[in-house]
């Protein structure tokens, strides 16, 4: 029998058992007190509905697209068939002149993963897009084709508003589908997607059961169609498993996901930069090697300093291992690449870092830690106007459940955090200011939990801080 995941929705929203805010002035900022009843996180079986394949044979499945160049008139359109190969191409175009179409022709590659054979998995980069219009696309031959559509951004522009929505560690539970239902039932409407890790949790199968990175797929599709993912490497995309020989790290991610890499001049899809809008969005990999020589930190050394405010006034950062984090999970894994990169941080003044990993919500207040050196036992965070904010929102609703168990007291970097399931908006409004807010999922829809008016660190330097009156 199929289950109607509407009503196990209605099931899986938890009952607010407290939801007052408590301040602990003599330490950090807020620890929530909203008490979340303790469930397990359960995947949803093959047969629910929101697995569904889509009918017709070889249909096209699992659609999903990303930004395809720097500045946003390119996406790359993905895709598997499982049957047969079938078509690459895409056919395209702008919704207000329909007699006008155009074809693009993709790759398809497949791969294998211990037991498991890959369908055919296609990737097709359209390009020369207009600036802000919407596009229909279809994929598919005969009669299976299915058809979707796109916003492109409005060009890079100092002043251009524009809404992301930000997730992490999403999953495939009951309550990762709550956590995307709210994101598509915010009264604000994300644009694009800031992805930071961890999306199917396929390695939590015996062998990896790589079924479960399709399934992920055509769960993601309703909103991975119609609007740009920014893909960030998370640590259950690594998939290293030599006992059953598979030891090349983020085989399956990187057949299935595509970045716009090499358009920022790095020569690995695992980090790289996009400007969108208002945006400068650089995206590092916290499982690949940062220390200094290496590709990664070479890239980022060269990258920060093409970073235009003047044109982009909006740079943020988004990895998967957050740097500060006062959860006892996780604790303090971060801490190697935010030795190394920290200091750039801070001299570029990054506005916000956006990470996940930890399945809990967390806020810092703007602080670095970059005096320590060894000798002189400066090793405590301080306030400083120049650092970003650092975000944790690795609270998707995955199956290995929520990170409860925070450290004592709260630490005074910590403006704010909660181990509820949830999704956040950013809502950029000029080259000033952006304003942020979080959604627990027991909440409703149009609910925030946290939010805060962030000013732009290069452009409106001021403090905003949510604990500065307190
Ligand atoms: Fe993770």
């Amino acid at each position: 029998m199929k289950m109607n995941m509407k009503m196990k929705m209605g099931l899986v929203l938890y009952v607010c058992v407290a939801h007052v805010l408590l301040y602990h002035g003599a330490y950090g900022g807020m620890t929530s007190s909203f008490v979340r009843k303790e469930e397990k996180s359960v995947d949803m079986p093959f047969s629910s509905d929101v697995f569904s394949h889509p009918p017709g044979y070889n249909a096209p499945q699992q659609v999903h697209i990303t930004q395809g160049d720097h500045v946003g008139r390119a996406v790359i359109v993905s895709w598997v068939t499982q049957d047969e190969p079938g078509s690459s191409d895409v056919v395209y175009w702008l919704a207000d002149k329909t007699d006008q179409k155009y074809k693009a022709t993709g790759k398809i590659t497949t791969y294998k993963y211990y037991n498991y054979t890959s369908g055919f998995i296609h990737h097709c980069n359209i390009k020369n897009l207009q600036f802000e219009s919407k596009y229909y696309y279809e994929v598919g031959i005969g009669h299976t084709t299915r058809r979707f559509w796109f916003m492109t951004p409005p060009p890079v522009g100092p002043d251009v508003p524009y809404t992301f929505g930000i997730m992490g560690d999403l999953g495939q539970t009951y309550d990762s589908n709550v956590t995307l239902a709210h994101y598509e039932m915010n009264p604000v409407k994300g644009a694009a997607v800031l992805f930071v890790g961890d999306l199917s949790y396929a390695d939590h199968y015996e062998f990896h059961d790589n079924s479960r990175w399709d399934s992920w797929g055509r769960f993601a599709e309703r909103s991975t169609a119609y609007q740009p993912w920014i893909w960030t490497a998370g640590n259950h995309e690594l998939d290293y498993e030599p006992t059953i020989g598979e030891t090349k790290p983020f085989k399956p991610f990187l057949h299935r996901y595509r970045m716009p890499f090499r358009a920022s001049g790095s020569t690995e899809p695992l980090w790289y930069s996009i400007k969108r809008a208002s945006a400068y969005i650089i995206v590092l990999s916290s499982y690949s090697a940062y220390g200094m020589y290496t590709p990664q930190y070479q890239w980022l050394f060269e990258e920060f300093p093409k970073v235009n405010r003047s044109e982009t006034p909006w740079l943020i950062v988004l990895m998967h291992s957050p740097w500060y984090n006062s959860n006892s999970y996780h604790f303090m894994e971060g801490e190697t690449m935010r030795v190394m990169f920290e200091p750039w941080f801070v001299q570029y003044k990054v506005d916000l870092v956006f990470a996940g990993h930890v399945h809990a919500y967390e806020r810092s207040e703007r602080i670095s830690n970059i005096a320590y050196n060894i000798v002189n036992g400066e090793c405590t965070p301080v306030h400083d106007k120049s650092a970003p904010v650092y975000i944790t929102i690795g609270d998707g609703g995955n199956i290995e459940g929520l990170a409860n168990n925070m450290t004592e007291p709260q630490p005074k970097y910590s403006a704010y955090r909660e181990a509820s399931f949830g999704h956040a908006t950013l809502e950029i409004k000029n080259r000033t200011h952006a304003y942020y807010s979080w959604h627990r999922n027991s909440d409703g829809y149009a609910v925030t939990a946290d939010s805060v008016m962030f000013f732009n660190r290069y452009w409106h330097p001021e403090d905003d801080s949510t604990a500065k009156n307190n």
